[in-house]
């Protein structure tokens, strides 16, 4: 594998089945993210974008096809192998916050790094206060997440996903549960904060304006990629 691609995935298939039916979602895609790169996937709902940020992320199994992150493939790591090759290389972001409600926001943003064998109390809280205030949240460092509103509940979680230094951060529709200005805000965020930590993202979106500023545009439609309709 090029040395400068963070993530590879290699025709990947993926099916679900229950009971007698079998769903076809993910029908041989590829694609590869290299370093500092952002790519933009792009779909109407249903097409399968969650289901293959997933597997990229390594949730979820393929049905067929080999997913490699950062030069290794996950379907040659046990459980905890894959959770920390997924902790040392990947920020996750999700629609919905996913912050644990009974933690502080501190607490939540520091809480990838604390997973780790080697975590120090002092650096940790440290590296997650930096974080925070970086995206605007000096102020909100105590506040629960329903203390929040729903732009700096984002903002947290970016932090959260962030705080790792990971190469490649995947994000599903991270602005589209939010109004228009606060999805600006994020959008700004995520193109500074690429840059100034030098990260790769891969991002789901609904949004026009965030797809667009991407290196790369990739459609999806029933599960394979299409070239774009004018
Ligand atoms: N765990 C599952 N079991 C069965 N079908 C699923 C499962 N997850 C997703 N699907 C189906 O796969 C299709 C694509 O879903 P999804 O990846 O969430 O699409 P998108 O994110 O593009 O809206 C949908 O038809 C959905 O019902
Ligand atoms: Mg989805």
């Amino acid at each position: 594998m090029n040395s400068n691609v963070v993530l590879e995935a290699k025709d990947i298939y993926k099916s679900f089945t229950d009971g007698k039916s079998t769903v076809d979602v993910i029908k041989g895609l590829s694609l590869q993210v290299h370093q500092g790169e952002f790519v933009s996937i792009v779909g109407s709902s249903g097409s399968g974008k969650s289901t293959l940020l997933h597997i990229l992320g390594g949730l979820d199994r393929p049905s067929q096809g080999i997913v490699n992150l950062n030069g290794q493939r996950f379907d040659s790591l046990g459980e905890a192998e894959r959770g920390f090759l997924r902790n040392q290389n990947l920020g996750f972001v999700y629609q919905f916050h996913h912050l644990l409600p009974e933690f502080t926001a501190l607490e939540n943003v520091a809480m990838p790094l604390m997973l780790r064998k080697d975590a120090e109390f002092k650096k940790v809280k440290e590296r997650a206060e930096y974080l925070l205030n970086r995206v605007g949240l000096s102020h909100r460092l105590t506040h629960k997440p329903g203390e929040l509103s729903g732009g700096e509940r984002q903002r947290v979680a970016l932090a959260r996903a962030l705080v790792t230094q990971p190469k490649l951060m995947l994000a599903d529709e991270p602005t589209g549960n939010l109004d228009r200005k606060t999805a600006m805000t994020i959008f700004e965020l995520l193109r500074d904060l690429r840059h100034e930590l030098n990260m790769a993202m891969l991002i789901v979106t609904h949004d026009e304006q965030l797809a667009k500023s991407a290196d790369k545009v990739l459609h999806m439609q029933d599960g394979v990629w299409v070239t774009e309709k004018t």
